[in-house]
């Protein structure tokens, strides 16, 4: 064994999306965004560095990838393949790896699973690559698995610059005493239809709505950002849910549509909305999958969510809190 290292990362909602890159191959987004870290949605990940002799002497990195003790093949092994190109030429090492992966996060349900996966696999094989990145590098290596990912390096409220390279693209923490809380309405634990990867692409090159909410998300994050520091949760909300409708109007009107929306979801919406009618604040967002997560005060989370319980029985509805950054534990 070269090297050996876990890392631990929680999965991260944003609040003011990211959709749509300017560059595809280094993920620089089209605009900033902002997040939430989330407690108890999480992926945990050990990497091993093989030596040569250690994987039978073949030639040229074999990497083997576990998710949730099942062997991966295809698709899934080679974007973390990639991904650990990156940090093997960083490293200036050549050696296999072995990966091995635990998400308490249901995978490919719209619940940011890439956020958690990636934060922890750059935490993990960075550091057993015998690297020791600052979070700022993390952030930017985190990104170029999965955009989202480099918000997950830090927890509780983050921000990510678009910057114009690699250099000038990474995630910032946001100070904050805010007590929030997301509460997930999970409507479907069903793999999405359509990737996040392949949605954005689309909605950027054929909706002729993109742009316009590409502009209003510059100023979307600004509000937020004055809401948060004015501690105004309406405000916070009102703009929180306005982004991601925009978001999904502008998917609606690309060619052919991208719809994640199922009629459950729009259930769940209305409930959100006559809660908030109720005078309770409730603020729906929704990302590359049918489930809605809702900005709450982090002391009333609760009772909202035994209101929307209420309004929607049998329908899975956990609330989450705040929760920490990457993790990197020393290797065992
Ligand atoms: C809707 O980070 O999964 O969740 O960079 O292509 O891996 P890639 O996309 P990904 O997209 C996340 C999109 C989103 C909004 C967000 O998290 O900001």
């Amino acid at each position: 064994v070269l090297g050996r290292a876990q890392a631990k990362a929680n999965a991260n909602i944003a609040l003011i999306k990211y959709w749509g890159k300017a560059d595809e191959e280094l993920i620089i987004p089209r605009s900033s965004s902002l997040s939430l870290t989330l407690a108890g949605l999480s992926t945990s990940t050990e990497v091993t560095f093989l030596e040569s002799s250690e994987r039978g002497g073949s030639r040229g990195p074999v990497d083997t990838l576990t998710i949730d003790d099942e062997p991966q093949t295809g698709k899934a092994l080679e974007r973390v393949s990639r991904f650990l190109d990156l940090v093997r030429d960083e490293a200036g090492i050549s050696a296999s790896a072995r990966v091995s992966s635990y998400n308490t996060v249901p995978y490919g349900a719209g619940l940011a699973s890439s956020s958690s996966a990636f934060a922890a696999l750059a935490g993990a094989a960075s550091k057993a690559a015998g690297l020791d990145l600052s979070e700022r590098d993390l952030s930017r290596l985190a990104r170029r698995g999965s955009g989202s990912a480099c918000r997950s390096i830090y927890g509780g409220l983050v921000k990510w610059e678009a910057g114009h390279d690699d250099a000038s693209s990474y995630a910032t923490p946001v100070e904050s005493d805010m007590d929030l809380a997301l509460i997930v309405v999970l409507v479907s634990g069903q793999e999405k239809r359509i990737s996040s990867r392949l949605a954005m692409r689309r909605t950027v090159e054929t909706s002729p709505l993109y742009r316009a909410w590409a502009e209003q998300s510059a100023a979307d994050l600004e509000e937020a950002l004055g809401a948060i520091r004015d501690h105004d949760l309406e405000r916070l909300g009102a703009v929180v849910e306005a982004n991601a409708l925009g978001m999904h109007a502008a998917m609606l009107a690309a060619r052919p549509a991208i719809c994640y929306w199922r009629p459950e979801t729009l259930t769940a919406f209305e409930a959100v909305r006559s809660i908030r009618e109720d005078g309770l604040g409730a603020w729906a967002t929704l990302d590359a999958g049918p489930n809605l997560k809702v900005l709450t005060d982090g002391g009333k989370a609760t009772a909202v969510a035994d209101l929307l319980q209420a309004r929607l029985p049998g329908v899975n509805i956990q609330v989450h809190r705040p929760g920490p950054g990457l993790r990197i534990m020393p290797s065992v």
